[in-house]
């Protein structure tokens, strides 16, 4: 695939949900921006003469050839973004995604599986907090009541989102009969650090993602006047949260793991008040389960004793958590092999492809992403890259599915 013919398709998404300040994206889960994704992928699906099938969770799926012949050879990402995310975590893998099936068409392929294109939704979770929402649904990773009543910042439920935006929440929960047409799961994504950089590879194959988990830590204390309140009178839970932040970065750089404060709320955030209560989300990330345990239980210790000490309350509550993810050895292998030797590297970024590991042989496709950086505007891959990895992909179905 040549970079013009890559950048033409990838233009027509980039306007979508960019804001004209920093050139980040807002691609809220069942918000406008998020819907216009969907709208431009329906069409786009619609025009290769794709069989559109939307699933009872909100994922979308389009498919060449007839899925109810199962062993379905599916790939795919998810459109929505973090707040001031980049153009291509998730896009990139849905826009590789149309374009390998034209390049497989170019290439006269007839499939002899049927081949899917997905959707998934809420992969961030940045709007109701649990990442990889959609497929945790269609997996039955997640008590469906639970995802209904999940809640976004401005207290509306996920139930109400799905319904304002005229989709329906009616077969929320696991579904087993569209999982079971998938037969292999290839997820294309922007590589999320400098690895492919160093290698001096525009492409990648992943083989790992290392266990996660995000906490919601609520500090609590006692609002009162900044000006009259003695000091030792106060009971203030900035003090605890100032703990915890220096924690999380000082436990992980110790254990060699990553730990992230990066959303806070503070109640009632008046420069003048000492607050009530302040919120805070931990996102905790290390090579293997027993790591993560033990940084987790390092953070909250420290926590607690700070808490303890300036007299005011912490609770920790887990969101969502995800084991490790050895994606199929035999899938990873034989892609590596037909791209010619690509290097095989793990990741500690999440993604719907970890989600379905546990349920079908999946695999990943990393493009090289010159600075590394990810979740934030300034993420990029070059053209030439981008179509190098739309090949690569075109060559991993060609491989599975013709
Ligand atoms: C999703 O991109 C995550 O790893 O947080
Ligand atoms: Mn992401
Ligand atoms: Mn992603
Ligand atoms: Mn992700």
């Amino acid at each position: 695939m040549s970079p013009e013919r890559f950048a033409a398709l990838w233009r027509s998404l980039l306007p979508i949900g960019r804001d004209g300040r920093d050139g980040g994206y807002l691609r809220r889960s069942w918000g406008p921006a998020d819907l216009e994704c969907r709208e431009w992928f329906v069409e786009e699906a619609l025009d290769r003469d794709l069989t559109l099938d939307p699933d009872g969770n909100g994922n979308l799926f389009a498919w060449w050839g007839d899925p109810t012949a199962g062993d379905a050879v599916v790939t795919g990402s998810h459109l929505d973004s973090v707040p001031h995310g980049g153009a291509y975590d998730g896009p990139l893998g849905v826009v590789s995604a149309l374009l390998a099936v034209d390049e497989l068409r170019e290439r006269g392929r007839k499939p002899r599986r049927p081949i899917g294109l997905a959707v998934f939704t809420e992969e961030e979770g940045a709007r109701f907090g649990v990442a990889c929402l959609g497929s945790r649904l269609l997996t039955g990773a997640i008590d469906p009541a639970r995802a209904r009543a999940l809640t976004d910042r401005d207290g509306l439920t996920l139930a109400d989102a799905m319904t304002k935006a005229g989709h329906e929440p009616l077969d929320l929960g696991a579904d087993p009969e569209r999982l079971g047409r998938i037969g292999a799961f290839v997820e294309l994504h922007i590589e999320q650090g400098r690895a492919l950089t160093d290698l001096d590879a525009p492409v990648g194959v992943g083989s790992a993602i290392w266990p996660h988990g995000r906490w919601r830590m609520e500090f609590t204390g006692e609002a009162n006047h900044a000006g009259t309140t003695r000091t030792a009178d106060r009971r203030d839970p900035m003090l605890a949260f100032a703990a915890a932040v220096l924690a999380a970065n000082e436990e992980a750089h110790r254990q060699g793991a990553h730990a992230t404060i990066g959303r806070v709320e503070v109640t009632p955030n008046a420069t003048n008040a000492i607050a009530s209560s302040v919120a805070a989300w931990l996102d905790a990330r290390a090579a293997s389960a027993e790591a993560l345990s033990s940084l987790v239980a390092a953070v909250r210790e420290r926590i607690n004793e700070r808490a303890a000490a300036v007299g005011t309350g912490f609770a920790m509550i887990a969101e969502s958590e995800s084991p490790i993810v050895e994606f199929d050895s035999g899938l990873r292998d034989r892609i590596a092999a037909r791209l010619g030797g690509a290097p095989v590297l793990p990741t500690g970024a999440g993604h719907d492809a970890g989600v379905l590991s546990a349920h079908v042989p999946t695999a990943m496709l990393f493009v090289r992403n010159p600075t590394g950086v990810s979740h934030a505007p300034t993420e990029y891959a070059t053209d030439a890259d981008c179509a190098a990895g739309v090949t690569a992909l075109a060559d991993t179905l060609e491989e599975l599915a013709c």
